[in-house]
């Protein structure tokens, strides 16, 4: 049978990007099954300081002409203020519906509870990251916190269709208390969306006990649906209960495009050194694998992942041991070869 082929856009970015891309791409050409035809391209703070932008037009087509994308990290707390955000940029031009970020326990490697298994579906196009922001005087600055019900639709759409191939639950988070407006609009999407769902459990929570009862009860938690600033902020906290950013994936799906990521950023403090934990970047390949329908090649990843932390692999210093990040990445590639 002739292997299947994809074309992947590469947007490494900078810090520990390049070095977690590198493990990823290793990982997909160690694979028995599908072939990849890798394109890079430059991103980031780097990428702005070398050529004047983060992000650029031409590199957003050539993210819409493949047939898939993987994105690293991006320094964006370094870019100037009026420089194109090149996330929201490229979330916003693939149409993406929402950020799906899985965070679950894995065995071989302490968490904070013996067994979670928690989905973040985030909006990442609006809310309090739209990008409307300005100064008021010289005292003063605003951010513009923009709900659209189509945004939250599609959001919500995503969150139930998830929770619907799961635990059957979805809670959506709000702050109807101080967001009156905003927040009853992206409950009211929420609600009608569920209404197609009848076999999934719907619940809302203030964001603020959420986070309160992720912490305390982390397993009455299925999948919780948000909008972007609490989604950003609640997808850390499921990733610091189960195993930390070192082991959280992340997929931005729309309908017609779709881009991969680890939940972290560019680590600035271990950036250079070659001890990430490339296992976020490796599982973001799964994820991307799966969505493109290379479901045995996805598993393939996931359970090799699994097979070297179970079996007290090399780990990085993330999670208690000393190995470097292309020592990891060679044991998950002699553990796919082997099983
Ligand atoms: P961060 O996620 O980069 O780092 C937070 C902490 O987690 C650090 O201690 C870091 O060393 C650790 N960490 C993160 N990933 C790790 C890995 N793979 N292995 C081991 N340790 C890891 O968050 P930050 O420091 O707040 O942000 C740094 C920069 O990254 C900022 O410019 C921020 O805006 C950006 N950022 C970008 C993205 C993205 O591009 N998708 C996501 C988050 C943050
Ligand atoms: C993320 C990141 C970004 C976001 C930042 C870097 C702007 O934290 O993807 O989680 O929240 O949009
Ligand atoms: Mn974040």
């Amino acid at each position: 049978m002739p292997k299947n082929s994809y074309k992947i856009a590469m947007l490494a970015g900078d810090g520990i990007g390049p070095e977690v891309m590198a493990s990823a791409r290793a990982v997909l050409g160690g694979l028995a099954g599908p072939d990849f035809d890798f394109a890079e391209h430059r991103v980031g703070a780097d990428a702005f300081e070398a050529a004047g932008a983060a992000i650029t037009d031409a590199v957003i087509d050539a993210c819409k002409t493949a047939d898939s994308v993987l994105v690293g990290a991006m320094d964006v707390a370094r870019l100037p203020a009026g420089a194109r955000q090149p996330l929201r940029t490229l979330r916003q031009s693939l149409e993406v519906g929402a950020s799906v970020r899985p965070s679950r326990t894995f065995a071989g490697v302490e968490a904070r509870c013996a067994h979670i298994d928690i989905v973040v579906v985030r909006e990442v196009t609006e809310g309090v990251y739209s990008g409307i922001e300005y100064a008021a005087g010289p005292d003063a600055a605003c951010a513009v916190r923009l709900v659209t019900r189509g945004a939250s639709m599609r959001t919500a759409r995503i969150a139930f269709a998830e929770a619907a191939r799961r635990r059957g639950k979805v809670t959506a988070v709000h702050k109807l208390g101080a967001l009156k407006l905003t927040d009853q609009l992206f409950l009211d999407a929420c609600r009608e969306v569920g209404g197609d769902f009848p076999g999934v459990e719907f619940e809302t929570r203030n964001v603020d006990a959420c986070a309160l009862e992720m912490v305390r009860h982390p397993q009455e938690f299925d999948v919780i649906v948000a909008t972007n600033a609490f989604g950003d902020i609640l997808s850390d906290v499921a990733a610091g209960l189960a195993c930390g950013l070192g082991l959280a994936p992340s997929g931005c799906i729309g309908e017609r495009w779709a881009y991969f990521e680890p939940v972290h950023g560019t680590a600035p403090d271990i950036a250079g050194k070659g001890i990430a934990n490339p296992l976020a970047a490796i599982l973001t390949a799964a994820l991307m694998l799966r969505h493109l329908g290379e479901d045995e090649a996805a598993r393939a990843i996931e359970r090799a992942v699994e097979a070297v932390l179970a079996g007290g692999g090399p780990r990085t210093a993330d999670l208690g041991g000393d190995a470097t990040t292309e020592e990891v990445t060679r044991a998950v590639i002699a553990q796919m070869n082997a099983g």
